[in-house]
C-alpha cells in the first residue's frame, strides 16, 4: 500500500514538472541523448553553442545551448537546425551576441 502511495506521488510530481514553463526545454538524458526534440526557430543572436548528441541516439537531434544556458533538443533532420550548424561551424561571427536578460526567458 505504501509502495502504490508512493509511485502516485511520483508519478504527480512528474506530471507536474512536465507540464511547468520548463517543458520546453528537453534536458540532455545521462547518456548524452535527448528524450525528445522539438523544431523551434532559436535566433541565432542567443545560441551560444550547436553540438550533436551521440551518433546511437534516438531520436537523433543537435542540442542548442542559449545565452542563458538553457539546452534545447533541436531535431537534427530539420533543415533549418542544419543549415544553423553549418553557419555555427564555418563562422560564429552573429551567435552568442545577446546577453542572457533573466533566465528562462523565451527566445
Ligand atoms: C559541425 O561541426 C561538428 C563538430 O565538429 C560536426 O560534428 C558537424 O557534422 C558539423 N556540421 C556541419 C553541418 O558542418
Amino acid at each position: 500500500m505504501k509502495t502504490l502511495v508512493t509511485l502516485a506521488l511520483l508519478t504527480l510530481i512528474c506530471y507536474l514538472r512536465h507540464s511547468s514553463g520548463t517543458a520546453a526545454v528537453d534536458a540532455v538524458t545521462k547518456d548524452g541523448c535527448c528524450p525528445g526534440v522539438l523544431q523551434r526557430k532559436i535566433p541565432k543572436g542567443f545560441v551560444k553553442d550547436i553540438v550533436n548528441i551521440p551518433n546511437n541516439c534516438h531520436p537523433k537531434a543537435m542540442v542548442f545551448t542559449t545565452v542563458c544556458d538553457e539546452k534545447y533538443c533541436i531535431d537534427a533532420d530539420w533543415t533549418w537546425a542544419q543549415i544553423r550548424q553549418e553557419e555555427f561551424n564555418t563562422s560564429k561571427s552573429d551567435f552568442n551576441i545577446h546577453k542572457c536578460a533573466k533566465k528562462g526567458q523565451n527566445v
